[in-house]
């Protein structure tokens, strides 16, 4: 479509008299094919014209009477827009050919040209739920590394686990005090979080626990043997418990740097914060006065000396930018930190360093959990693993119901469970709140995964049954090609590099996952009008040809929301 633009802006060019490159911009879609295929506003050129904009389309409609171009076969004004039809043979061609030569590579680009992006998501904290905000950056800072991995970014997942704080003061407390190995070894996890729960009940009639606490997480700030090794595997245990869900999910972060990897920078972030003068001393604590700026103080050192969340991002980011030479750095993390990022940007603003505005809070809504099929009662965790084993057997059961005759049914639950929790997230605007109904996401006419895979495993099925060899790529088959519903479905495959591009800029997965709806709904219009398996060999051919592209652009664009393409299911 990109090239079909450019066609046309150069064509209207001189009788508009305005640069091409900006009618490209300008050009739309119309809304029916009845309309054509682009539409120029006349609207724009009213006021210069002194004319209305119906009148200029009609002087515009005139010039280009009985003219086409290469990729467009006449232009027609109606209303005040000037509409484009496009040269429907050479359009199926161009792009089924492409899509067929490119094949997985179809829809990437090399446009960041191995620039570094550097994605900071799921994050969780230690002996605190990996609750669901983490799940959420979790699914969506995966897609989103995939997905600007396509658009040529070199891209550094990095997990900044919550692994340093007084929560571990409290947590050697608790363990010294009713903590039991076995128990610690069998679910850690939970373990820990149920012994974090515990000091707090406890603590609250008994007010020598938080002294204790912090007397520990004092020692293990000093680097103590005891609490160090305390501290160690908790981490260890945790940490393999994270794994074994991020390998569930296919997920691999090239870096754990959690808050503790930052400990021995924070004292030259603190120097450096006083010799620029951003941060004063007031009452022994050091704060940043952001009031200029619209934004609360930011505290950098506490009274007692210990530093804080803000000092770790700030350390974090110049190592950052330092180690990995970013072109942008990420940050998947919930839209109620929005302050704490701020206050971030504006004191690197503030010390000087241009790359500043290169740090990007891509924020997201809550998710909630509709009651029924699993209950998240008040204070009840939700553990990622819970949801992500949920799906796959709800998933299994209604395969089992569907296709009892599946010989892998196990995979195929896999692939629709995990995809079915991964889409629910993805396919909403993520600055939205949600709400994950089990029914709905699950629903296999719905706008979920499962729509999109029962679409591509209905087409690998169409080819199973078609042959044995794939349909052989061939121009003469595919000029059979020209019902509505082909056309219709063509246009939305050219569409897809686009999509890719308009989700890695705005950092939303959600334009990709809405898109294959849209794929999987062309599909199945065109799959009821339009038989595949017909005795025409060129029709047969071409339309073979036809759904093969479909085919792959769904599996390349689940592919880049992390979920999988079933060949059955
Ligand atoms: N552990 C934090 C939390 O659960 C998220 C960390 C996000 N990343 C960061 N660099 N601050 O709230």
């Amino acid at each position: 479509m990109d090239h079909c633009k450019a066609e046309i802006s150069r064509v209207l060019a001189p009788l508009t008299k305005m640069e091409a490159s900006r009618i490209a911009g300008l050009l739309e879609e119309p809304p029916s094919p009845e309309l054509g295929d682009l539409a120029f506003p006349c609207f724009i050129l009213a006021g210069q014209w002194k004319k209305s904009p119906a009148e200029i389309a009609a002087d515009l409609g005139r010039a280009l009477a009985g003219r086409r171009g290469e990729c467009w076969e006449r232009a027609e004004a109606r209303g005040p827009y000037l509409n484009f039809y496009l040269n429907y043979p050479l359009f199926i061609r161009d792009v089924l050919k492409r899509i067929y030569e490119a094949g997985p590579d179809y829809g990437r680009s090399d446009r960041g040209q191995g620039g570094v992006i550097v994605i900071d998501y799921s994050s969780p904290n230690i002996c605190k739920p990996f609750g669901i905000g983490h799940i959420r950056s979790t699914v969506i800072g995966h897609a989103l590394c995939l997905i600007l991995e396509a658009m040529g970014y070199r891209t550094i997942g990095i997990n900044h686990l919550g692994d340093w704080g007084t929560q571990f003061g409290k947590m050697i407390v608790a363990y010294e005090r009713w903590g039991e190995d076995e128990k610690l070894y069998q679910d850690p996890v939970n373990y820990l979080y149920y012994l974090y729960v515990r000091f707090h009940q406890e603590a609250e009639e008994n007010e020598a626990l938080e002294e204790e606490a912090r007397a520990w997480f004092k020692r293990l700030e000093d680097g103590e043997e005891a609490a160090v090794n305390y501290w160690k595997l908790f981490r260890r245990l945790s940490l393999e418990n994270y794994e074994q869900i991020y390998d569930l999910l296919g997920i691999k972060f090239d870096y754990y740097h959690g808050e503790s990897h930052y400990n021995d920078m924070l004292d030259d972030v603190i120097r450096m914060v006083q010799e620029k003068g951003v941060a004063v001393e007031s009452e022994g604590a050091l704060i940043v006065d952001l009031e200029k700026y619209g934004l609360p103080p930011a505290m950098l050192r506490k009274k007692d000396g210990a530093t804080l969340y803000l000092t770790r991002d700030l350390a974090a980011a110049m190592y950052r930018h330092r180690t990995f030479n970013f072109v942008k750095a990420l940050y998947v993390v919930g839209a109620e930190q929005k302050l704490h990022f701020q206050q971030m940007v504006k004191i690197l603003e503030l010390l000087g360093f241009p790359w500043a505005q290169d740090c990007i809070h891509v924020p997201f809504g809550l998710i909630r959990f509709k009651e029924g099929r699993m209950s998240t009662r008040e204070g009840k965790m939700i553990l990622l693993e819970e949801v992500l084993r949920r799906a796959i057997n709800l998933a299994r059961e209604i395969i089992e119901e569907k296709n009892p005759d599946l010989a892998d049914k196990e995979s195929a639950a896999k692939m629709v469970g995990l995809g079915a929790v991964r889409f629910g997230d993805l396919s909403n605007d993520r600055v939205k709140d949600i709400e994950f109904d089990w029914d709905k996401v699950l629903d296999f006419s719905g706008e979920t995964a499962a729509y999109i895979q029962y679409a591509h495993a209905r087409i690998c099925s169409i080819l199973r049954r078609g042959g044995s060899a794939l349909p052989e790529w061939s121009e003469e088959a595919v000029a059979a090609l020209g019902r509505e519903e082909e056309k219709a479905l063509v246009k939305t495959l050219a569409a897809y590099p686009g999509k890719i591009e308009a989700s890695a800029a705005s950092y939303r997965p959600s334009i990709l996952a809405r898109y294959l709806i849209d794929v999987a709904r062309d599909f199945n219009r065109f799959y009821h009008e339009c038989p595949v398996l017909v005795d025409n060999p060129q029709l047969r051919q071409a339309r073979l040809l036809l759904i093969l592209a479909v085919r792959q652009v769904i599996k390349n664009g689940l592919g880049l929301l992390g979920i999988a393409a079933p060949e059955e299911m």
